[in-house]
């Protein structure tokens, strides 16, 4: 078989499709990170922004999940500040507490100083790809590739806060106190995470995840006014490839049709949110992801199983469900429990 038909018969793929794959596929977001040691060993003495500019790295990275749990995809190793790093803006990422910039963004001047993304910004995320599709077609009859970015309002969150935020006061002043600039920003970003995506699935990703964590911060009204258009732009440059959407965030259950409506062929289910309420809210058009608490894998083997089972069984009821966390695997999670969790859901019979 060759890799399109390998990937044709991909579960992930299917569910995504819309079509009724044999068994319900599932993934972890931040399957790739600090509960996993093979992790922590190769990234030894090395800082994360500098792992995620590295070919080899990258590749060994994203596959240290695949090979371990046999999960139905791959995640690319990055993270969403990385394209701005690779424009030039001043921000590290540091450890326990996420991505600081060195000087926020809060004028046009600012917003006009970030230059647009290119793919000679990132060769070695085109050579990544590329090397990661070649592995992953050999791995359990072919493994797909997802290719994410960051949403313009995380993304904006950290570049106007300059690093993580609670209440992000300092990003909705400037959404609603300068109008333009905040038009300025969006814009700029949204072509950057386009560009960001375009890059990765040029070079063979099979689906993109866009990551908007913390749109949750926003109310529906403020969220479809000064969040979705810009979301909007992004997933419709990725629509004119061909490949499959999914997009995420975190404390959305109020937002869950708007961010199904920018252009998203699966949605991502927080794990606050009942996973038959969020199927009830997107109706028919829309497959759905999650949604176990992340936390749940420390509760004893039985009890997260048997949640699990709760969330295939609802799933069914949606045009297609992956299975996930409802948020990225907490780094003091044992890696065992992954193991069985992704042993159950593959082997939890679906007629
Ligand atoms: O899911 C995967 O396995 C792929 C890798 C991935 C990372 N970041 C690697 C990473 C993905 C998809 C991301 C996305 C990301 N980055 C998001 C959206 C997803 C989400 O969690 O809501 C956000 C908000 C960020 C920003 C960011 N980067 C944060 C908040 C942190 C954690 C800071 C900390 O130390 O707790 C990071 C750093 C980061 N990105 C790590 C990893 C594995 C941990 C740093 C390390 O291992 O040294």
């Amino acid at each position: 078989m060759n890799t399109a038909d390998a990937l044709a018969s991909s579960p992930f793929l299917q569910a995504l499709a819309g079509q009724k794959p044999s068994r319900t596929p599932v993934w972890f977001m931040r399957q790739a990170g600090r509960s996993l040691p093979e992790y922590l060993k190769v990234r030894e003495g090395i800082g994360m922004l500098e792992s995620c500019q590295d070919a080899d790295l990258i590749t060994e990275i994203t596959l240290q999940p695949v090979r371990r749990y046999g999960v139905d995809a791959a995640i690319f190793f990055s993270d969403i500040v990385l394209p701005l790093k690779a424009v030039g803006v001043d921000l590290e990422i540091k450890p326990g507490v996420g991505p600081v910039v060195a000087d926020p963004v809060r004028t046009m001047a600012d917003v006009e100083a970030i230059p647009d993304l290119t793919p000679e910004h990132v060769p070695y995320i085109t050579e990544a790809v590329q090397n990661l599709t070649g592995e992953l077609a050999g791995i359990n009859g072919g493994t797909p590739l997802i290719g994410f970015a960051g949403a313009p309002f995380t993304v904006a969150s950290y570049l106007v806060e300059g690093g993580p935020s609670k209440e992000y006061a300092k990003t909705k002043a400037l959404m609603f106190g300068a109008p333009d600039v905040w038009d300025a920003l969006m814009r700029k970003i949204a072509g950057i995470s386009a560009a960001f995506l375009e890059v990765q699935v040029r070079a063979g990703a099979s689906a993109v995840q866009l990551f908007d964590s913390w749109a949750g911060a926003c109310t529906p009204a403020d969220y479809e006014r000064h969040v979705l258009p810009y979301s909007t732009e992004v997933m419709t440059r990725i629509g004119e490839l061909g490949v499959p959407r999914i997009h995420f965030g975190v404390n959305s259950a109020m937002l869950l049709p708007l961010m199904g409506s920018a252009g998203a062929e699966v949605v991502g289910v927080d794990w606050r949110t009942p996973l038959d309420w969020a199927i009830d809210q997107l109706g028919d058009g829309f497959g759905v992801q999650g949604n176990l608490d992340p936390a749940l894998v420390f509760a004893p083997t039985e009890i997260m199983l048997e949640q699990a089972g709760k969330i295939i069984e609802t799933g069914r009821r949606a045009k297609g469900h992956v299975f996930n966390l409802g948020h990225g695997v907490i780094p003091t999670t044992d890696p065992d429990q992954l193991a069985r969790l992704t042993e159950f859901v593959q082997s939890y019979p679906l007629d």
